[in-house]
């Protein structure tokens, strides 16, 4: 896997675009949570604005997510700071590799729910959103920890970009 010396203008953008569509996603689910009660109690249900968003937003993530994968493949990403433990090195990547297959996982689960009424796979979606929301937290505990304790200035990382 290639090391360059930092991120691309390309994929700072997609990252914090990612950043704000998965907050979105969040803080507009609950259209979308009545909906799906809705289905289950066997009622009709509206594809209302609010549903179509999470829908569409949902699989905007996924092409976002798709693109960046692409990008890591091809650009790769800077090493680990060098002072890091190896476990935490070890841990940093898992968690970024975890976070593309969460994020192309929550949709296919999301859609195989939604489009055929799959109730097993509305129970994954809610287990895997819980698992994004726990990495989420532990991403940005990181992320603090290594600008304002380890002074590493890691964040310069997701703000400037190389080549
Ligand atoms: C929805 C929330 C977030 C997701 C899904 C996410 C996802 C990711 C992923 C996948 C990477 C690794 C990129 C790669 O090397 O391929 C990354 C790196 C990074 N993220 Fe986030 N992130 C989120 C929120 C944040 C927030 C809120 C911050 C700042 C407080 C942040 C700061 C960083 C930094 C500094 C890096 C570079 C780390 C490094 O190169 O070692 N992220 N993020
Ligand atoms: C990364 C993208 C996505 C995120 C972060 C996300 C997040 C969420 C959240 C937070 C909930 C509320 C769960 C709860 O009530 O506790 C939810 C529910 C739901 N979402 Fe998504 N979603 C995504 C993509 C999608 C897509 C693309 C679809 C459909 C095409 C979808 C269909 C559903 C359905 C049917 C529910 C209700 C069933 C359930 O609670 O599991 N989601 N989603």
């Amino acid at each position: 896997m290639a090391h360059p010396t930092g991120y691309t203008r390309a994929q700072i953008a997609l990252h914090w675009i990612t950043v704000v569509l998965v907050a979105l996603q969040f803080i507009l689910h609950d259209a979308m949570s009545e909906a799906w009660d809705a289905v289950e109690d066997g009622l009709e249900v509206v594809f209302s604005p609010l549903v179509a968003q999470h829908v569409f937003m949902g699989a905007l993530i996924a092409i976002v997510t798709f693109i960046r994968l692409g990008l890591r493949l091809t650009h790769g990403a800077p090493p680990p700071p060098e002072r890091e433990h190896p476990a935490l090195k070890i841990l940093a990547h898992a968690a970024h590799w975890a976070f593309y297959g969460l994020l192309i996982a929550l949709p296919v689960s999301g859609a195989v729910a939604w489009f055929n009424g799959i109730e097993p796979a509305a129970e994954a979606h809610e287990v895997l959103k819980t698992l994004l929301l726990a990495l989420i937290v532990l991403h940005v505990a990181a992320a603090l920890v290594h600008q304002f304790i380890f002074k590493t200035n890691l964040m310069a990382r997701m703000k400037r970009p190389v080549g």
